[in-house]
This record gives structure tokens, C-alpha cells and sequence, in this order.
């Protein structure tokens, strides 16, 4: 059995419910477009980088825009998210989530933020835990988004520790994806149905304790 020594942290959908934010802030933009979609389809918006969200929701709604207009667009929904981030309070934390992390570092174990978000540092000053994370990947220092485990490799390196003894957290069917691509353990949070692949699926973080992380 391989030790554990990190925990790898999602931020949106794990540490803080931002998820509801960007599926408004994209329905928004849907529905000024002439069209929307559903929550089912907004799953495969989870853990996906702006650019490419923006690509599969002008797909569905059958737009088709010059890269040009697609920057305008991506922009005019990050600072309606923006907007909407820009109030948050440490109060917005999920259940457990700031409990699980001070409980894995003060049992020695690394950890790290693996987030696809370029909006990651902002959100994490506003709910003030940047000092909970040994290591801070987010959008600006990946090129490649999840599933490719990019992010989540990187996190590993910055503290040091091997894929096999990262536990990886996540929200998304294309995060628990990348975590297995990466050569990870991975616990998904939220349903089973969606998150199946994962080895072990809790509801949140507050399900979470370190010996179900030792019996992974
Ligand atoms: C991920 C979210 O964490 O970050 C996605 O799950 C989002 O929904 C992605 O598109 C990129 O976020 P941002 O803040 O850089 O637009
Ligand atoms: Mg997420």
C-alpha cells in the first residue's frame, strides 16, 4: 500500500460553491444569446477552462462566432463572475472543507490547490485560506486543462511528493478524470452516478476524515 503525503485540492465545487456562480454567469450570457441549457449539460462545464466551456455551450446553442467575438463573450461572463465572486466571504466556505485541510496539514501531509480557475487567488484571499496550501496551481500556470492532469502533476512537483502518494479532490467527472490520468487517487465530491470512477465518493468535505484517506 502507497503512503499518502498530499492532498490535491479542487477549488470550485470543493472549497467553495463557486460552481453556482459560473453556471448563472454562463446562463446568463446563454440566454442573451437566444438559447440555454440545462444543469445536466452545465456538468460538463465543471472543472473545463473559460475558453473551452465557452466553445461547448455556442455549440449546443448552435452559435457559431469569429475567435474574436469568442474573446468578448468569455470576457463579458468573467466580469459578471467577477462581480459575483467579489463578494464572497470566508463564511462561503463549503462544509468541512477548511476543517479537512488544517486536519491534513497538521497531520504532516502537503497540500496543494489544482484549479482551473485564473480567478483562484482572488477567491481564495476573499474566503482567506491562501496560507493553507503549500502549493497554488490555477489557470495562469497550466496550458493544458483537466482531463489532461497537467494541473494536478504540477501540484504534485511543487511539493514535492509522486503522483502515487497524491490524493486528488474534485467536483468533476473531468477532474477525477485527470486525477486517474496523473496516476492518482482521487475521492469525487458529489453524486456517485457522475462520479463513479473515482475511488471513494463523499458529498463533501465533511464526510472526509484521515482515516477513510489512509484506507483509500
Ligand atoms: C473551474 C470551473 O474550476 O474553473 C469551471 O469548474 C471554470 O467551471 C474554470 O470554467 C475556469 O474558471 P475561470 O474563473 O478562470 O473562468
Ligand atoms: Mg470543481
Amino acid at each position: 500500500m502507497t503512503t499518502i503525503k498530499a492532498c490535491l485540492f479542487d477549488l470550485d465545487g470543493v472549497i467553495v460553491d463557486t460552481a453556482v456562480y459560473h453556471y448563472k454567469a454562463w446562463k446568463q450570457l446563454a440566454n442573451s444569446l437566444g438559447f440555454d441549457f440545462t444543469e445536466h449539460q452545465n456538468e460538463q462545464l465543471k472543472g473545463v477552462s473559460r475558453v473551452r466551456s465557452l466553445e461547448l455551450i455556442l455549440g449546443w446553442g448552435g452559435v457559431t462566432k469569429t475567435s474574436e467575438e469568442q474573446e468578448v463573450l468569455a470576457t463579458q461572463k468573467n466580469t459578471q463572475y467577477v462581480e459575483m465572486i467579489s463578494h464572497m466571504k470566508p463564511d462561503e466556505i463549503l462544509p468541512g472543507a477548511k476543517e479537512f485541510v488544517q486536519a491534513c496539514r497538521d497531520a504532516g501531509l502537503k497540500t496543494a490547490l489544482g484549479s482551473a480557475s485564473k480567478n483562484s487567488m482572488m477567491i481564495l484571499e476573499k474566503i482567506g485560506m491562501v496560507d493553507l496550501f503549500d502549493a497554488i496551481i490555477d489557470g495562469n500556470k497550466v496550458s493544458k486543462a483537466k482531463p489532461d492532469p497537467e494541473v494536478f502533476l504540477k501540484g504534485a512537483e511543487a511539493v514535492g511528493v509522486l503522483p502515487e502518494e497524491c490524493v486528488v479532490f474534485e467536483d468533476a467527472i473531468a477532474g477525477i478524470e485527470a486525477a486517474i490520468a496523473g496516476g492518482m487517487k482521487s475521492v469525487g465530491i458529489g453524486s456517485h452516478d457522475l462520479l463513479g470512477e473515482a475511488d471513494l465518493v463523499i458529498s463533501g468535505l465533511h464526510e472526509m476524515t484521515l482515516e477513510k484517506l489512509r484506507a483509500l
